[in-house]
């Protein structure tokens, strides 16, 4: 299907009964536009200018009418005049401001269903995809496709306004609108090649408009990476080719209407000078018909030029309803199970988490392999292997962000696949490896899963977290900024806040992926001391690189390219002497990563 046809399929089934009310204002300002050139003649003949012959239809017409309003002399018919212009030029402003509007509404429906429909994919929908691509197509793409939608409406007003006008036109001087007609016909030939170059230019504009997101999306992120390397140059090397491409296309874009408009108004010139003289020339056509001529010339031409200037930027705008219908269908396509409500789960412990034979692939590659293990809630258990052994992998599966080939997950008498989604993952807090902060306050950070969460439980949780103390210390407290990506707090600081948010809401079980590692030994002994109180109340799965953090954990498992190799307590696994035992021996031997060098 062309894009013009998805656009106006579109535009129709969204404006639905919008689309009558609609062309009916369309048509009444294209009536008053023609009836005010219409009554030129009857003015001109009050003034004494001899109206030609072959009008008589039109004068006689135009005679009756006004002898219906009771408008008989120049005044009287000249006040009638400006009332419908007026009406008239009510009704055109309107139906821009109507265009307008409907045109943002729809850019804003568009904007919201997209991010609605990215929000509600799967997690490696988004995992798979830049950002600055996901960014682009909401922010610019939108906005695109919006002003592509103000084009058509446009159009299809002016094209209206134009018929009504062009039919009135006719009665009053059929010979110079066939010359009109004709003028329109041969300029639209003319303008093919031009239509076809804004057309190209149009589509090479969405996929550079993405990149350039990505690119600065990327740079930003890593700013402190570039500084840091003193890259500058190379941040500066990656955007500046894709600008000048893209100056390129939209220079192209925004010159090729104001070429046609220039063609345009030297044809238009040059057939107006030939109406003249046509006119002029013939069988002795008076004054009064060639005022009217050139009044009608004078009130169509600026119509024709703007659509083809509307033609050209929807040639522009257009082509974004395809990226946008494309990351649309790929978001649905990747839609997690629709959930009417989340209901709320009961555990009761004690219980423990099951995973048995849980495999999850990534394009064929298995990054877990047949898992069986069982966690006791309340009670800690560890997690520890290589760097990319599959820990995270297991943690995300354990949160529905993955789905796994094969295996099931089981917490108390619930099975993950066999509960709403939502339900499952609010039984548990998560602490990522990288801590997610938003450029908010502590509080709206901490509250992201609990917005309605009272200060005293906001307390209890940071103390909980030993965030409390610095929290305190902040210059405003809980309502202190924390800047981009808690860019204002230090890393143990912001690992500390990310405790404080997974524990605000009670889960029944704890979920660590390396939460640790940006504390100091002062800060890791006194989280451990918290982990101590909490796995007598709820069950903890932590991931942690130093062995030190795990000696006393209920059950340590042991992974190693995707698969458990051993498990049991500390001291079960020392007696072992197999793989834990050799982590713990090159830990104590003083490898910096010691779990990483030790495989
Ligand atoms: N989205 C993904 N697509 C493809 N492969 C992935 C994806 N995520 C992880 N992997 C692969 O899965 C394997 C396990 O990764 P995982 O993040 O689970 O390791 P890890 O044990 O947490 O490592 P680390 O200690 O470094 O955090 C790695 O080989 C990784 O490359
Ligand atoms: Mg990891």
């Amino acid at each position: 299907m062309s894009v013009y046809r998805l656009l106006f399929n579109d535009l129709l089934a969204r404006l639905r009964w919008r689309m009558i009310p609609l062309v009916g204002l369309m048509s009444l300002a294209g009536l008053g536009e023609g009836m005010t050139v219409a009554f030129l003649l009857p003015l001109l003949s009050r003034i004494g200018v001899a109206i030609p012959g072959k009008q008589d239809v039109a004068n006689r017409v135009l005679e009756n009418g006004l002898a219906f309003v009771g408008a008989h002399t120049l005044w009287q018919i000249l006040g009638l005049v400006v009332a419908i212009a007026m009406l008239q030029g009510v009704s055109s402003i309107g139906l821009s401001w109507w265009i307008n509007r409907l045109a943002r509404r729809y850019q804003h429906e568009r904007q919201m269903e997209l991010f609605r429909a990215f929000m509600s994919a799967r997690w490696n929908f988004v995992v798979e995809r830049k950002a600055g691509d996901l960014t682009s197509t909401i922010v610019t793409e939108c906005e695109r496709l919006g002003l592509a939608f103000t084009m058509i409406l446009l159009l299809i007003s002016t094209t209206v306004v134009a018929i009504i006008y062009f039919a009135i036109s006719l009665l009053i001087a059929w010979q110079a609108m066939l010359c009109l007609a004709l003028f329109g016909v041969v300029t639209a030939l003319a303008m093919v090649r031009v239509h076809r170059l804004s057309y190209g230019a149009g589509r090479r504009v969405a996929p550079l408009n993405s990149e350039l997101q990505s690119q600065l999306v990327e740079q930003f992120a890593a700013f402190k990476l570039v500084k840091a390397t003193a890259s500058e140059e190379r941040a500066v090397a990656r955007i500046e080719p894709l600008l000048e491409k893209l100056e390129w296309v939209q220079t192209l874009g925004s010159f090729l209407p104001m070429m046609a408009r220039g063609t345009l108004e030297f044809m238009a010139f040059v057939s107006l000078v030939l109406i003249i003289v046509v006119a002029g020339s013939g069988v002795g056509v008076s004054v009064g018909s060639v005022l009217v001529v050139i009044a009608l010339f004078a009130r169509q031409f600026p119509r024709v030029t703007a659509m083809q200037a509307y033609l050209h930027y929807l040639n522009g705008y257009v082509h974004a309803i395809e990226t946008i219908n494309l990351f649309m269908s790929d978001a649905e396509a990747e839609e997690e199970p629709h959930e009417p409500s989340a209901v709320s789960l009961t555990v009761h412990p004690p219980t423990s988490l099951v995973l048995r034979g849980l495999s999850v692939s990534f394009g064929g590659h298995k990054v877990l392999d047949q898992v069986d293990l069982q966690m006791p809630v309340p009670g800690l258990t560890a997690l520890v292997g290589a760097s990319g052994a599959g820990k995270s992998t297991l943690v995300h599966s354990l949160l529905g962000l993955m789905e796994p080939s094969a295996g099931t997950i089981t917490l108390g008498p619930h099975e993950m696949r066999a509960v709403p989604l939502r339900s499952w993952r609010r039984l548990i807090g998560y602490v990522p490896q990288e801590t997610m902060l938003f450029h908010a306050s502590v509080r709206d950070n901490v509250t992201l899963a609990r917005p309605d969460a009272s200060l005293s439980d906001i307390e209890t949780a940071a103390r909980r977290a030993h965030a409390y103390d610095f929290i305190t210390a902040l210059p405003d407290g809980l309502d202190t900024m924390i800047g981009d990506q808690g860019a204002k707090l230090s890393g143990g600081q912001r690992q500390r806040l990310g405790i404080a948010r997974a524990l605000l809401t009670n889960p029944v079980l704890l979920v660590m992926d390396e939460a640790m590692s940006a504390l100091d030994s002062e800060s890791e002994k006194e989280v451990l001391r918290t982990l101590e109180e909490l796995r007598k109340t709820m069950g903890i799965v932590l991931i942690a690189h130093r062995l030190g953090a795990v000696r006393t954990a209920d059950t340590i498992g042991v992974l190693e390219a995707g698969r458990l190799i051993e498990s049991g307590t500390w001291a079960e696994l020392m007696t072992r002497e197999a793989r834990l035992f050799a982590f713990a021996t090159a830990q104590s031997a003083g490898d910096v990563q010691p779990v990483k060098a030790a495989v």
